[in-house]
């Protein structure tokens, strides 16, 4: 029903019109524009041939470009055609300036703008959808707090400064402000700033405009912070902890060996997300690198430690066994002196055989003996104990000792880091 009411309106507006019509087909008869014209396609369009063409164009973020320049050949009265001010041409049809993008590395395969604008001024105007693969030096030092300018150049290939000048249609600020506007999602990057400066290129004696425009983005790092540099403090912080397992046996070292495997499995990440590209060396390697040092050297450190135990406790081993041989020997020594003390203390026993009974002379022998065998697990104790004292104070030491510079070296070169990961 709408749609009806619609067409009979047409018909409508139309019926009542009295006036003349025209189409756009009388303007390009006007301006004789045929396919096979060669005037409009052949030569830069200028009537004198020291004019220079003007090309005005503008890059939005995602690469549309916007080209408007004049065409000195196209002009007519808007009013001699019903007040028709543009019409729209195929690109073929007209001349159209050289522009390049320096920096492009792959074809361009999408969808072309067919046609153009053309006013009655004889302003053309073209906008194109341009996906720019480009090469971009990236400076990955500080990654992944990094930000990156990346160039895009337009010159032309052919025309001189003389010939043909580039002037960018909107201002930085302006060109800044509508990129952001065009950006929705903008992924791993924050889109900061585009700015357009303008250089002139001289090769053998002859100069060429071109436009940079140079795009500063800024990376988003809570996905690198939250996937690498987090977990590697955990496991920095789980290996300081282990300073106060108690050293039994490996136990301390198995712990290690475990947290510097768990961060050699980070290191293989690193090699996934790290650009490769760079002369300096990235900050994230040195975080890596100093960090893993410290873990391995802290992993030398307890094994020197355990071995240094290991050593007290042999020579303990060795001590008790040398004591057990003395002690041995000792027993055979008081089975031989107790034969001649029997032999010595026979006529004496015989002697107070009288006043005492010989089964508490016996208890008595016993108790002597009983108070010898004490007397030399004392003095075993002893020797051991002091022995204790000599290797493993080293170890208690050289613990105490390393602990305290790593933990003070951690906090230093965390602290340096950071300071140079903000600036
Ligand atoms: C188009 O061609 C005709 C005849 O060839 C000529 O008279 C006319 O001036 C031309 N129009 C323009 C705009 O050059
Ligand atoms: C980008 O262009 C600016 C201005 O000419 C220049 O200073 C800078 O070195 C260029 N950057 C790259 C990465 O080429
Ligand atoms: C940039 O252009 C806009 C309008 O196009 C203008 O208002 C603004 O002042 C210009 N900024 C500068 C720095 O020239
Ligand atoms: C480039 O050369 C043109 C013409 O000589 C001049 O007007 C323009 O200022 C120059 N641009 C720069 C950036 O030097």
């Amino acid at each position: 029903m709408m749609h009806v009411a619609f067409l009979l309106l047409i018909v409508f507006t139309d019926g009542a019109s009295s006036k003349k019509v025209c189409s756009y087909q009388d303007v390009v008869d006007y301006l004789n524009l045929t396919t096979d014209n060669s005037v409009f396609k052949l030569t830069r369009p200028v009537l004198d041939y020291k004019h220079s063409t003007m090309v005005e164009l503008d890059i939005l973020l995602y690469a549309i470009l916007a080209v408007m320049w004049n065409n000195e050949r196209i002009s007519w009265d808007p009013a001699q055609f019903c007040g028709i001010t543009h019409i729209s041409v195929p690109r073929e049809m007209l001349w159209t300036p050289d522009l390049f993008i320096y920096e492009m590395i792959q074809k361009d395969d999408s969808p072309h703008n067919p046609y153009m604008y053309v006013s009655y001024d004889g302003t053309i105007t073209f906008e194109e959808d341009v996906k720019v693969v480009s090469t971009c030096k990236m400076d990955v030092h500080k990654f992944p707090f990094d930000t990156q300018r990346c160039n895009i150049t337009i010159g032309s290939a052919i025309h001189c400064v003389n010939e043909m000048r580039l002037l960018p249609s909107s201002n930085s600020s302006r060109a800044t402000q509508f990129s952001r506007e065009m950006m929705k999602s903008q992924g791993e990057w924050e889109f900061l700033q585009l700015s357009i400066t303008s250089y002139n290129f001289t090769f053998n004696d002859r100069q060429w405009e071109n436009l940079i425009y140079t795009f500063t983005m800024k990376r988003r790092p809570l996905l690198h912070v939250i996937n690498f540099l987090l977990p590697i403090l955990f496991f920095l912080s789980l290996d300081l902890a282990s300073y106060f397992i108690a050293d039994h046996r490996g136990e301390k070292l198995g712990f290690k060996v475990t947290v510097l495997l768990a961060i050699s499995v980070l290191l293989l990440i690193l090699n996934d997300i790290l650009p490769s590209m760079s002369n300096k060396t990235p900050l994230i390697a040195t975080y890596c690198i100093v960090i893993f040092a410290l873990m391995l050297l802290s992993l030398l450190e307890t094994i020197l430690v355990t071995y240094l135990m290991e050593k007290d406790s042999v020579s303990r081993e060795e001590l008790r066994l040398r004591d057990k041989q003395e002690k041995v020997k000792i027993d055979n020594c008081n089975a031989e002196c107790d034969g001649e003390k029997q032999h010595e203390l026979l006529p004496v026993a015989e002697e107070v055989n009288n006043s005492i009974q010989p089964r508490e002379s016996h208890v008595l022998l016993l108790i002597l003996e009983e108070l010898k065998e004490l007397q030399t697990t004392l003095n075993l104790h002893f020797r051991c104990r002091q022995e204790v004292g000599k290797s493993g104070h080293w170890a208690t030491k050289i613990n105490r000792a390393f602990f305290i510079f790593y933990v003070t070296t951690v906090s230093l070169f965390l602290t340096l880091i950071f300071i140079e990961w903000n600036t």
